[in-house]
Formats: structure tokens, C-alpha cells, sequence
């Protein structure tokens, strides 16, 4: 099919649910991505922050390629090598205290199995999750996702959610009542804008779920994985939660979900109670070991932690030179980039100039590289975002 037909066919017959760019991506290897056409990309949208080895990282492909001949599919309910291997990688770079892991196919589902678990522990019904927050589209995860356009043609949602307002722990201390399971909280807030919190917000909400018994949720679904500048975004603050949801990028690409949580939490769920036909598919474990050994070996953290500062300081350059930029904000390869106006045009301008990036939310510009992204090519991207803007600023 040419580029013609695949538009025309995905518009026809794909449920019409995304907004979609007029491009047909074919081939990826690192931080680029090229179109049927052959014109190369540099991809500061990451598949919304799930390429975090880069597109097609060799580790990746090579072990996919010895699994895909060896077993497929192997329900959890048997044992198996590709899955155990995983979990024992995945545990290893858990925070401490989180030793138990659902393994799932996305970050919805991470979330979803957060909030049973939430309340099949304490025995409560209700969640506190903060505005601003976005943890998925299924319906629990949309319970917990704060967006009217997301959450109001879909009443009436999961009961028992409330939203407060975030940096605020007075207003959570006045939220939490007898009937509370668990406070859900992104770390930096990500499709709500890239919001870092105030220093003192997870430490306190910590405090807060210790002196009320109330269960801590993060969801690292965009922060985890090396994303911020350290393995989980909770690192920053010395913070453990309770239970932890990530996916995106854990599995190189391929879908995959992880709830962690301490292990007498985790027990709360009884066999059945749980479950997902896929957990722990053997081909996307062998790709999340493999991504789990390059985040370690190639340091991945620490590189998100200094090219994200180098990256955010051009971007502050830009926000110097051009008064339409407000703010730049987030923490390693997780920024934001606040525009005082809708930012269409810039994403527009730069996928014209080879360089894909995201929105969050209707005036913030987000960028989430893979961790592989090259110095150069961050210097290429700032001269498109140069370009652009000073077009849209005159
Ligand atoms: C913080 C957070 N939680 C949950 C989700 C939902 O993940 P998925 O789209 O894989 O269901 C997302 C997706 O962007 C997210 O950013």
C-alpha cells in the first residue's frame, strides 16, 4: 500500500479515537524514526514516552527474535524461564519494600490493578486522586483521571474518587476520611502539563498515608523507567509508596504493565481475583529483560538526568529569546514547555522541520526522548523549536 491508501484505510476502518498526524512511520533505530517516504525524524514524542532505549535497540531485537522461535505464549498459570527472568530483573531495580509485581499490558491496567488492590487490602472504597492527574481511560483509571472531556461522556464512573488539588496537603489531610483505601498521585504530572511538585508534596503525602493507615499509590507509568533522571521518579524525594504502577517503556517497546506493591498488600488479592490473559507473556518478557539490561548497563538514568539538564537549559534559552514561551519546566528527558497560546502550530511546524514532539494539555510543548537521544540531535531539535517559534512570535 502506498501512503495514500494506509491514510485512507486507517481513517476508514480504525476506530476514528486519535488525533493523528498526516504521517505513515515504517522504520525507527535509536531516537529517529523515518516515514514511508523516507524522511527521517527526530522523536521527541517517543511513542508518548515508551521508546526509552530508542526505537528497535539491538538488545531488544535480538532477544524478541530468540523467544519468538522458542515459546509465544505461555498463560501464568504455568511456570516459565522468559518470565521468571524478567521478574528477577524487574525486582532488582524496584524500590526497596516493593516485592511483589502484576504483570500486565499497559498502563490503564497497571493503574486498574492498583485500585482493586487498594481496596481489596484495606477494605475501603475510596480513592483521592488530584486534579490535573491523568492515569489512563479504562474505567477505574478514568475515575482517577481528573480531564472533563475524558470523564464526562463515559457517567457514571467507578464511585468513591475525589480530586484535590495537588501541592496541597491540607487539602488531602481534609479529604481522607474512614472510608479511604489509597491516595493515587503521578510523581511529575505529565499529560497534565509536566508538573514537578513542590519539595515538600510527596514526603508529606507520605506522612499523611502513614499517620491516617491510608495506601500510597505512585504511578510511574511516564515518570519510571529512567525517564526522570533516576530508575523511578520517586527517587528524587526518598519517597516509597506502597504500590507502584509502570509500563510504557519497561517491556522496549512492546506492551507491557506492572503493578509492584509490598508483599502483604499483594496478598490481599486471592487466587482468581486477578488476572489478565497475557500476564507475563514470555516474547514481551524476554524484550523487558533486555530493556531492563540496557537501562542498567548503558546508565540510562544518569544520561536522562544530564542531557535532560542540558536540554532544558536550551530550552530556557528559548524562553529567554522568545516572550511567547512561559515557563520550561520537568526533570531529566521529561519536559514541558509552556506557550501562551495553543501550541498546534508548533507541533505542526515541527514535524514539518523533522522533529516530532507532544503536547500536554492545550498551551504546554512536552518532550519525551528516548534516553539514547544523541547530543547533536538535541541541538538539532532546539534550532527547529528556534525556527518555529520565532515564526509564531512575530
Ligand atoms: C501517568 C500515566 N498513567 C497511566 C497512563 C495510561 O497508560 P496506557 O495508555 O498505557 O493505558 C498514562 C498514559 O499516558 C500515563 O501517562
Amino acid at each position: 500500500m502506498n501512503e495514500k491508501e494506509i491514510i485512507e484505510l486507517e481513517d476508514k476502518i480504525m476506530a476514528n479515537t486519535f488525533s493523528k498526524r498526516q504521517r505513515v512511520i515504517t522504520r525507527g533505530k535509536g531516537a529517529l524514526v523515518w516515514d514511508i517516504n523516507g524522511n527521517e525524524y527526530i522523536d521527541c514524542m517517543g511513542s508518548y514516552g515508551v521508546s526509552i532505549v530508542g526505537h528497535c535497540h539491538p538488545k531488544v531485537v535480538e532477544a524478541v527474535h530468540r523467544q519468538v522461535e522458542k515459546l509465544i505464549a505461555c498463560h501464568a498459570s504455568f511456570y516459565n524461564d522468559a518470565r521468571s527472568e524478567m521478574l528477577k530483573k524487574l525486582s532488582s531495580i524496584a524500590p526497596k519494600g516493593l516485592g511483589s509485581i502484576f504483570v500486565s499490558n499497559s498502563g490503564a491496567e497497571a493503574v486498574e490493578c492498583a485500585i482493586k488492590l487498594a481496596r481489596k487490602y484495606s477494605g475501603k472504597t475510596d480513592i483521592i486522586a488530584m486534579v490535573g492527574a491523568f492515569h489512563g481511560k479504562t474505567m477505574g483509571a478514568l475515575s482517577a483521571t481528573w480531564k472533563k472531556k475524558y470523564r464526562e461522556p463515559f457517567m457514571p464512573l467507578v464511585p468513591g474518587f475525589k480530586h484535590v488539588p495537588p501541592n496541597n496537603l491540607e487539602k488531602v489531610r481534609e479529604a481522607i476520611t474512614d472510608k479511604t483505601a489509597a491516595v493515587i498521585v503521578e510523581p511529575v504530572r505529565g499529560e497534565g502539563g509536566v508538573l514537578v511538585p513542590s519539595d515538600d508534596f510527596l514526603p508529606g503525602l507520605r506522612e499523611i498515608c502513614d499517620e491516617k493507615d491510608v495506601l500510597l499509590i505512585f504511578d510511574e507509568v511516564q515518570t519510571g523507567f529512567g525517564r526522570t533522571g533516576k530508575v523511578f521518579a520517586c527517587e528524587h524525594w526518598n519517597v516509597v509508596p506502597d504500590v507502584m504502577c509502570l509500563a510504557k517503556s519497561v517491556a522496549g517497546g512492546l506492551p507491557m504493565g506492572a503493578t509492584f506493591a509490598r508483599e502483604d498488600v499483594m496478598a490481599a488479592f486471592q487466587r482468581g481475583e486477578h488476572s489478565s490473559t497475557f500476564s507475563g507473556n514470555p516474547l514481551v518478557c524476554a524484550a523487558a529483560s533486555a530493556a531492563i539490561d540496557v537501562l542498567v548497563e548503558e546508565r540510562l538514568p544518569e544520561r536522562a538526568a544530564t542531557l535532560g539538564g542540558y536540554f532544558k537549559g536550551k530550552l530556557e534559552d528559548l524562553a529567554e529569546k522568545y516572550k511567547i514561551v512561559r515557563e520550561v519546566r520537568g526533570l531529566g528527558l521529561m519536559l514541558g514547555m509552556e506557550m501562551r497560546f495553543d501550541v498546534y502550530n508548533i507541533l505542526l511546524g515541527c514535524l514539518d522541520r523533522g522533529v516530532l514532539v507532544l503536547d500536554a494539555g492545550r498551551n504546554v510543548v512536552r518532550f519525551l526522548p528516548p534516553l539514547v537521544i544523541e547530543k547533536e540531535q538535541i541541538d538539532r531539535v532546539i534550532g527547529v523549536l528556534d525556527e518555529v517559534i520565532g515564526k509564531e512570535n512575530r
